[in-house]
This record gives C-alpha cells, structure tokens and sequence, in this order.
C-alpha cells in the first residue's frame, strides 16, 4: 500500500467554514489523504478563508507567506506540496491571489470543493487550476460521506449545513456575493447525513446556514419544509440529544420556528439572533429590512414560548453616518434585551458592497470608543448570565476530558462550558450538575445523581431535559 498523502486544513471565519474544512477532509479521504494538524510535512496545505472584514482576507496572504517558505524548504528537499486557498476569498478574489501570491497552485471557491480531487490532478499537469463558478449541481450530492472512525474522532456534537447562500443584500455584507444564492439541501440527504452522525456517538447537532431560518427545503411529501418543520424531523432521530441552528435572521422568524422551541425538548433555548443596530436610521441604511421594534417583537414571541430561552447577536458599530444617537439607540436596545453574550465588531468597507461607496464613514478613534463601550456592556450582561447559574442544577452534555486531570468538560443548554469531576465514561451524556462557582467563563460544579453506566441509543430518552 502506498503511503498515505496528508492534508493540512486551517479554517478562518463561520460555522460554514468549519463544516467545510471537514467536508474537504471526506472529499480527499478516497484519494488517500489523511488530515494532518502540523502544516510543515503536509502534501496539500488548504486555507479555508474569510472574506467578512478586511482583516480577516488580508491574514490570508501573511499565512501563504509563512507556507512560501514551508513549500520552497520541501522542495530543496525533493518533495512536491501543494498550496489551496479555498472559501470565500477565493470566490472573491480568485485568480488575483496567485498574481498575488504565485506559491498558490489552487484556487477554489466554496461551492466547488468537492471537486479538489480534480483540481489537484489540474495543478500538477498544468501548473495551476482555479474554479469559482457556482456550478447548478449540488456539491453536498456529491460529496462522499465520512468515515464512521473520522465522525468518532471529531466528538460528540457536530454541525451540519441545510442551507447555503443569502439573498438579503445587507449593505455592508460580501455572503451573497461569495456564497451565491440562498439555496436548501432536502430534507432526505439532511436525515441521512445526521442518521449517520448519531449512530456513530453524535449527540449534538447544529444545523447551520448563512441564513437557517430561511430554510425551504423539499421534504419528503414533495412539499417544501421550513426549519420549523425540520427540526421536528430530525428530533426524531435516535441518539440526537440537542438540537440547534445558527445563523437566524429576524425577518424570516415565523410561528413554526418558535413553537419548535415550546414543543420540541431537544431544541435548545438559545437563539443566535443578530440585529447589528438599534438605531432604525442605520438599520434602513443596512438595509436590514427590520426595525429594532420588529426585532424586540421577535425576542417576545420566543420568550413567550419558552421563558427561559436567552438570546446572543452580531452588532456592526461605525456603519457610515452612525451618528452618537444612533449609537445610543443600540446601546439602549442592549440594555433592554439582556444578552447571554454577544459579537461586535467595527465596521469594515467591503469591495463590491454598496455600502463601500458610502461617503459619510465613522473615524477609526469613534469606532474604537463605541466598540469599548458596547462590549463593556455585553460583557457585563454575560458575567451577569454566567453568574445567575450559580446555585443552580443544570443540564450538561459532556463533551471530553478537560485539561485539569479528573475533570469532564461539556456545556449547558446555553453553550456554557461546565466542568465537573468525573469518570470519561460520562462523555456523551446529558446530566444534570449542580453549579457551584465560576471561574472567568466556565461552570464549575458536580454531578447532581451518580452517573448512568455508558449507553448506546435505542431510543430517544436523552432528548428530554428535563432537570
Ligand atoms: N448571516 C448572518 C451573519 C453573517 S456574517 C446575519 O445575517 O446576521 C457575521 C457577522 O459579521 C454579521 O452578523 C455582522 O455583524 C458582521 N459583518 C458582516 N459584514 C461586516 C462588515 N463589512 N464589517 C464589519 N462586520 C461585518
Ligand atoms: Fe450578510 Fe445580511 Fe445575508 Fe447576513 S443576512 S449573510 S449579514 S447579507
Ligand atoms: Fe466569512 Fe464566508 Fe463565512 S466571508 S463569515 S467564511 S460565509
């Protein structure tokens, strides 16, 4: 047998990236790659890459500079490798980066990684080879599945993309011009791939998309199926414990959505919902489609069906002509919410959007002192969120042993990290743990019953949380 090709992948940016970076691993598995962390002995080195913010896109180039002369060192040592930029600076900029950065062999936009096989055969015949078409296949079609021992070793809680692409056109955002158009995978392929996550130890799954909520997938009855329905179906699966998705947008919220949250116990009460203002001025400006009114509205029809469900969001602070009101109107829509946490970044003009060419920009000084007051008051939300759970008996699912020998780390319904001592053969359990301190953002606690002998899933039972 010959021995086996390795690939290196270092992902920037989303959930969608990372899912990606996995796919990429299953697509190059047949061609007798093995995934390998260290860049330096790789055969195929592929940056997975983020185009949201300009810092983001500009680390691209510093990195391939680095693997320059990783590559040039393993040529003066007889060994070929090649260099990929995947993503979406890959669809933005495509052949620009080998102009830029002529180490690069591939190019490779994210709806045609599953053709990287080939793409690799190009490079070596032909010196280079780019695709960033949107090609009308479906790559998620075409993309072999993982190896039940690559799902093992990737743990217990896994993401899996039902959606792809937007059609918002916010402004400021470069999606829907890197990922294409918003399109759903059916619901059939979505409850193959997770039937064959929870069969081997997947507990947890996030169903994730630039845009989830707006999921309209076919179903299996030939009608199109909103998320809300969706998630009802995949409850069903056997083994799957806790149900999430990510990322919402606040227009495309409907009845369907929030009563999964009142009627569904694996859905988890935890909602990534951004709003990035609260300023209806800026808010139009984006182009948002929402008022921060719509948005609380929102909030309420969750909360009323589920009252303990917590919220994070995306905020964008120095949006051109953000004027210090517009300012505080996110400031005080901060304030009325309560956040479990939050993002906040500044303001980055992005090529192609329309908001690039908006004259009235916010000095870099402002956006600094906005950005300070604004994660001040997100993180004092959080530390407060954090530290209500003291005293209390939570649900945890354990993930893996932590790094303090005898601890077992998992996370509460709100993705809080919780550690307790204990023996590994919790991994994969829901439990409940009663908290008993904080330690900067982790739970600190014990097992609040003894724990259950290891299970294999032949029913759902775990899906109730009900401590
Ligand atoms: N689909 C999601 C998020 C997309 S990108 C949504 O609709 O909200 C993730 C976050 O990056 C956004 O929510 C936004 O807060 C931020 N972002 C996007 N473009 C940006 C830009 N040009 N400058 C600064 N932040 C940006
Ligand atoms: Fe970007 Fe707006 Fe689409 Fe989100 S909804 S991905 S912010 S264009
Ligand atoms: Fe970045 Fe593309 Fe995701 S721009 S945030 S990797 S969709």
């Amino acid at each position: 047998m010959s021995t086996p090709r390795k690939v290196h992948i270092k992902s920037y940016g989303c959930q969608m990236n990372v899912y990606d970076a996995q796919r990429m691993v299953d697509t190059l598995a047949p061609e007798g790659f093995v995934e390998t962390q260290n860049p330096d002995d790789a055969d195929l080195v592929i940056l997975n890459t983020c185009h949201i913010r300009e810092k983001a896109s500009e680390k691209v180039y510093s990195e391939l500079g680095r693997l320059r002369v990783v590559k040039d060192e393993a040529a003066r040592n007889g060994r070929a490798m090649n260099i990929a930029v995947a993503g979406c600076v890959a669809q933005a900029e495509g052949e620009e980066i080998i102009r830029r950065a002529p180490t690069v062999d591939i190019v490779v936009g994210p709806q045609s990684y599953h053709h990287l096989p080939q793409l690799l055969a190009r490079a070596r015949s032909d010196g280079r080879a780019i695709e960033t078409e949107f090609p009308i296949e479906d790559k998620f079609a075409s993309l072999p599945q993982p190896k039940a021992t690559a799902i093992r070793a990737r743990g217990i809680s896994s993401f899996v993309t039902v959606q792809e692409g937007c059609d918002k056109f916010c402004t400021f955002c470069v999606v829907p011009y890197t990922r294409g158009m918003e399109v759903s995978r059916p619901v059939a392929r979505i409850i193959d791939d997770i039937t064959r996550l929870a069969d081997n130890g997947v507990r947890e799954i996030t169903l994730i998309g630039q845009n989830v909520n707006a999921y309209h997938g076919e179903g299996p009855d030939g009608a199109t199926w909103s998320l809300g329905q969706l998630l009802h179906r995949v409850a069903t699966i056997p083994g799957v414990a806790r149900l999430r998705y990510s990322t919402s947008h606040p227009r495309d919220v409907d009845d369907a959505l929030i009563e999964a949250h009142r009627d569904i116990p694996a859905v988890m009460p935890f909602v990534h919902l951004p709003v990035q203002s609260g300023s209806d001025r800026i808010l139009a400006a984006m182009n948002r489609k929402h008022t921060a009114a719509d948005y609380r509205r929102v909030i309420d029809r969750f909360r009323h069906a589920r009252e303990d469900i917590a919220f994070s969001s995306d905020f964008i602070v120095g949006f051109p002509t953000e004027s210090e009101e517009d300012f505080a109107a996110t400031l005080a829509l901060v304030a009325q919410i309560g956040y479990a946490g939050a993002y906040s970044f500044k303001y980055s003009p992005r090529p192609g959007t329309p908001a690039a060419d908006m004259r009235e920009t916010v000095t870099t000084t402002t956006m600094d002192h906005r950005l300070a007051r604004l994660q001040d008051l997100i993180d004092s939300q959080q530390a407060a969120f954090n530290a209500a759970a003291i005293g209390k008996t939570v649900d945890v699912l354990f993930e893996r042993p932590a790094r303090n020998p005898g601890q077992i780390v998992g996370r509460t319904a709100y993705l809080q990290p919780a550690h307790v001592m204990a023996s590994p053969d919790i991994v994969g359990q829901v439990l409940p743990v009663s908290i008993q301190s904080l330690e900067r953002y982790s739970l600190i606690g014990a097992l609040a019953v003894p724990a259950q002998p290891p299970q294999t899933h032949t029913s759902n039972s775990l899906a109730s949380t009900g401590a």
